[in-house]
């Protein structure tokens, strides 16, 4: 569903920011803005700014920035959509259908219909399990340690050992066979219909918002298969979903608790870890990677200590990690599982094991070694140059590369000078120079950009500038152009700009932003708005920041077209504007 951009922009108006912020964060004014504790990250002193003139919060700390939205969008963990609703409830509004197509109509009452048989399947498992006909169920999974409680809240339930009971049910609620077809719970032969889970133990599996989009189904005791899943349905993609998100996305925790099995999950969240989330018996994809970046920053992998979980560990470190998380393993043993971890040590014994998590990287160096004979000298070489190899490509910043090249020092006792040496030498000889770090990092740890060209800077500086001092735009824009930008997203950026300073002479940066949030890059445009500089320039200091910024800006600009350019004409062409461009006076 989507919603025009004049809703989201009407939205975005009726909350003023310092108000929505106001109500979480305790502000003060100083200046022309107001200041108080990060709630991104923890701090003492108040780093966190909110400006009413921009409609913008950004924190001098942790660099969090944008607008009302994406401040309720961080602060509460909701969709784009979800903090539109509840911004509009608040403001005491509701919200215009959004336009659709025949096709979508169709397709969304289809998908409402599965998700409302999917509840009712729900509630009649779990009506089942606590009557007389489910004491099997129910004694199960009292006898696995569970509570009346845990139960309830993850809506556990019972399928009978009679192959029709939910098919009975559902037709008595009206359902037609094509639905429950559709919806994976009934199959059909000639000789009738089949449920798809008979006496097993039904564990509802929901997406972020608490709908029942499928089931797993355990067998009591041994048999085979254990579990038994729906298959994926128009409401169902294993590969987008997480058992465990829907209680877990309300953390506090900067991190989730990534285990692999539904018991790992309801055993963690029963010891009061309601950060825990479990893949559905598959591999984890990009996009859990992505779904779980969104809420937390930090994931610690629980799997089973036995060798399918190390193996497992080892293909979701990559993925996770390419989706900006930073990882750590936990270390279970002597049991298998969490769920074991905790009825043999408990919980306190498990905060412990989280706080001792080792570096993923760490983890993987380990599982390294487990194939070289470090008895035998070739061997305990071989796997001294690899690990020098790994470092080297994993870690750009010369200070975390020696702390990881000590640590692995000590605990393979590998004498630390040798092992640094052999790590510059693996650098320049993948003619990687030292001096360039960002070559030779993989993309995937590349997230932050920190050698952030003058050429940027400048334009963050004249975006931020103008956004501020809507006065300006006159001379500004007699000299750069919006396609004068380096980047599509800053042209972009500064297309929208210069035409809300034309058609209505202020600057509307928050409006902005709400372009970007379904895109995922409102963080960067947020960004553009929020140059560190100090907002009490004089008038002679801002005259000079400006002329300096636009110098930077083209003179970028006409070299990056230089070196592109096979034209003679064009390339004299460009030498004369090169020439043309005058060095602000003063500047460095
Ligand atoms: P318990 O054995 O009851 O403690 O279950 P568990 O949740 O600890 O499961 P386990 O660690 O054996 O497996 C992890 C996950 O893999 C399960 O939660 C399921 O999602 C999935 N899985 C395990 N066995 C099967 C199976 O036989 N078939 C399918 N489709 N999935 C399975
Ligand atoms: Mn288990």
């Amino acid at each position: 569903m989507y919603y025009s951009d004049d809703v989201v922009e009407e939205v975005r108006m009726r909350n003023p920011i310092v108000d929505v912020v106001g109500s979480y964060v305790q502000l003060k004014r100083s200046g022309a803005n107001y200041f108080g504790l990060c709630p991104f990250h923890n701090e003492r002193s108040a780093s966190f700014s909110v400006s009413p003139q921009k409609q913008m919060y950004y924190c001098f700390g942790c660099h969090a920035a944008g607008n009302v939205i994406t401040f309720v969008m961080q602060y509460e963990n909701f969709s784009f959509q979800e903090a539109l609703q509840f911004l509009a409830e608040r403001a005491g509004m509701t919200l215009p259908e959004a336009t659709e197509s025949r096709e979508s109509i169709e397709a969304r009452d289809r998908r409402s219909v599965l998700l409302k048989m999917h509840k009712d399947a729900a509630v009649f498992y779990h009506r089942y399990l606590k009557s007389p006909e489910g004491k099997n169920g129910y004694q199960y999974l009292k006898a696995r340690a569970l509570s009346d409680e845990t139960i309830v809240s993850f809506g556990l339930g019972f399928a009978g050992p009679r192959p029709d009971l939910l098919y009975r049910y559902l037709k008595q609620q009206g359902y037609t066979d094509a639905q429950m077809k559709d919806g994976g719970l009934v199959s059909f032969s000639e000789r009738g219909a089949f449920d798809r889970f008979w006496n097993r133990v039904i564990y509802p599996i929901m997406d972020a918002n608490s709908h029942v989009i499928a089931f797993g189904g355990r067998v009591l005791g041994d048999g085979q298969p254990k579990y038994l899943n729906s298959p994926e349905t128009m409401i169902f993609d294993k590969s987008r979903n997480l058992y465990g998100l829907n209680v877990a996305r309300r953390t506090r925790e900067k991190y989730f608790i990534i285990c692999e099995g539904y018991m790992d999950v309801i055993a963690l969240h029963q010891a009061g870890f309601t950060n825990a989330v479990a893949a559905l018996g598959t591999s984890f994809t990009p996009q859990h990677g992505a779904i779980i970046r969104r809420y937390v920053k930090e994931a610690v992998l629980c799997f089973d200590s036995d060798g399918a979980g190390k193996n497992a560990a080892l293909r979701a470190i990559p993925i996770l990690r390419e989706a900006g998380l930073n990882i750590r393993v936990l270390s279970m043993t002597p049991y298998k599982d969490p769920d074991e971890f905790i009825r043999g040590l408990g919980a306190d014994a498990f905060r412990e094991r989280i706080r001792a998590a080792a570096n993923a990287f760490l983890f993987e160096i380990r599982m390294l070694r487990e194939q070289y004979d470090l008895e035998d000298p070739q061997g305990r070489s071989d796997f001294f140059n690899e690990t020098a190899r790994r470092i080297a490509v994993t870690f750009p910043d010369p200070v975390e590369r020696t702390s990881y090249a000590e640590s692995v020092a000590r605990e393979f006792r590998f004498d630390p000078d040798t092992l640094k040496s052999k790590i510059t030498k693996n650098g320049e000889e993948r003619g990687l120079s030292r001096s360039d770090p960002e070559r030779y990092r993989p993309a995937s740890s590349r997230k932050t950009n920190n050698t952030e060209s003058s050429a940027v800077r400048a334009e963050k500086l004249v975006l931020t500038l103008l956004a501020e001092h809507p006065e300006r735009f006159g001379e500004v824009e007699k000299q750069l152009k919006e396609e004068d930008f380096s980047s599509e997203l800053s042209a972009g950026v500064a297309k929208l700009l210069y035409q809300q300073l034309r058609e209505e002479g202020k600057a509307n940066p928050a409006a902005i932003i709400s372009r970007y949030i379904d895109d995922e890059r409102s963080g960067e445009v947020s960004a553009l708005f929020s140059s560190e500089f100090s907002a009490q320039l004089s008038e002679e200091a801002l005259d000079q920041a400006i002329r300096e910024a636009v110098y930077t800006i083209k003179d970028a600009r006409i070299s990056e077209a230089m070196a592109k350019v096979t034209d003679a004409a064009e390339l004299i062409r460009l030498m004369e504007e090169k020439k043309k461009l005058k060095k602000p006076e003063g500047g460095q």
